[in-house]
């Protein structure tokens, strides 16, 4: 039988941590899989494992230099990603994600990072206070917004002597999300539409009404649909977030552009509206900036209901078959979200109760998800973990 990976080259970039040692077996595993593996070994790798191992497993040099006019004459940092088929971090040092997610390139690691324009996949390892530092889960958050995925680390001893999260992935995990990543995509074929974050409706030329939505739940949704093999269409209100990996991005501004959008982005398999679309926006845009006038009182404003773009598509003759809708309640959470399900007639809706906890910008996210008769508590997790989560159920439902 042919080897798996026959095809592809993998760019592995290893950095300084004691897992390093098993980045050599994960060199050999992809190799024996058939992938050509070219690797970068950072200083702080280098103090792991010598470039020498790296190179005889690869049977390839090993790149470890920006400044090396051999490294850049024989391949360069440009080219290292562009032959490659999938980039591996393996191990991610804390220090190595917080470089990416502040966009350094001051090695030949992080610099072929910033040039890259392929799938990234990391595997953090490190000492479990590391892991759960708030600046470490800031920085994963900010990775994860830019699509890159992620895998372990495990919980157990650890080489300092603690116990905790924070070990790197085995290589045998790792290669099955390598192999995941080029065969196992289950919602191929499917294409999913994506709202996310706010509406600006105008005033006049210079004002808006708008709100706090940051986008990152419904990007972070699209990067893990994307990742399951969905074509993804991703209708987009201005947010502050680079666009995810492979995925069609359309930026609108408005309720009614976005309804627009979405209208010409049917037939869909699936929708999952997340964005918070402005509840009203104002009956008529000025043409030109509204100036305070001095002895008059100030303007008010007109509004009209903006339209339910969740519930025009669930009523649509093109209706894709999994709608799924975000509640935010202060009360009564289950009872609202299924009444929502029956008024919107949509299928599920991820419920999250905003009573005491502020949503908007943060990087976790406390759901509920709710059909027409379950409901399951996802607990407090990451917002990219909600992504998966609901991915998972998406995937099964096609399973059904
Ligand atoms: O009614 P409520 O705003 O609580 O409903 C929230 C759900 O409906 C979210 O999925 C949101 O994206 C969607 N929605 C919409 N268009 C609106 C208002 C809400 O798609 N105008």
């Amino acid at each position: 039988m042919d080897k798996a990976l026959k095809t592809k080259t993998i760019l592995l970039v290893i950095t300084g941590g004691i897992a390093a040692y098993k980045s050599l077996e994960l060199i050999r595993l992809l190799r024996k899989n058939g992938a050509k593996v070219r690797a970068i070994l950072t200083k702080g790798g280098a103090q792991f494992v010598t470039p020498l191992s790296v190179s005889a497993l690869c049977e390839e040099e090993v790149f470890t230099d920006l400044w090396s006019l051999k490294d850049e004459t024989e391949m360069g940092h440009i080219r290292l990603s562009r032959e490659a088929d999938l980039i591996i971090i393996a191990p991610a040092s804390a220090d190595f994600l917080a470089k990416m997610a502040h966009g350094k390139a001051d090695d030949l690691a992080s610099t072929t990072l910033l040039a890259a324009n392929k799938p990234i996949l990391f595997a953090p390892a490190m000492n479990h206070k590391m892991w759960e530092n708030n600046a470490t889960h800031d920085n994963l958050q900010k990775l994860h917004a830019r699509g890159m995925s992620q895998i372990g680390p495990e919980e157990g001893d650890m080489a300092c002597g603690e116990y905790g999260p924070g070990r790197m992935s085995p290589p045998e995990s790792i290669l099955q999300s390598v192999l995941d990543y080029f065969y196992k995509r289950p919602l191929k074929g499917l294409h999913a539409l994506v709202t996310a974050g706010p509406t600006h409706e105008p005033i006049d030329p210079v004002r808006y009404i708008g709100n706090r939505s940051s986008g990152r739940q419904g990007y972070a949704i699209a990067a893990a649909l994307e990742l399951a093999g969905a074509h993804v269409t991703l209708i987009s209100g201005p947010v502050n977030l680079p666009a995810p990996p492979n995925v069609d991005v359309i930026y609108i501004e408005t309720a009614a552009q976005m309804l627009k959008a979405c209208k010409n982005a049917l037939p869909a398999d699936m929708a999952i509206c997340t964005a918070a679309v402005s509840d009203w926006a104002p009956q008529a845009q000025a043409k030109n900036k509204i100036k305070k006038q001095k002895d008059l009182p100030p303007p008010a404003i007109a509004l009209t209901e903006n339209p339910d773009i969740l519930q025009t598509l669930c009523m649509d003759k093109d209706r894709p078959p999994l709608m799924i809708g975000f509640a935010a309640e202060t009360n009564d959470l289950e009872k609202n979200a299924k009444a929502k399900i029956q008024r919107k007639k949509c299928d599920w809706i991820l419920a999250n109760d905003v009573s005491n906890q502020k949503v908007f910008g943060k990087p976790e996210n406390h759901v509920h998800f709710i059909t027409k008769h379950t409901h399951e508590d996802w607990k407090e997790c990451p917002k990219a973990e909600i992504a998966r989560r609901l991915v998972e159920k998406i995937i099964e439902y096609h399973d059904q």
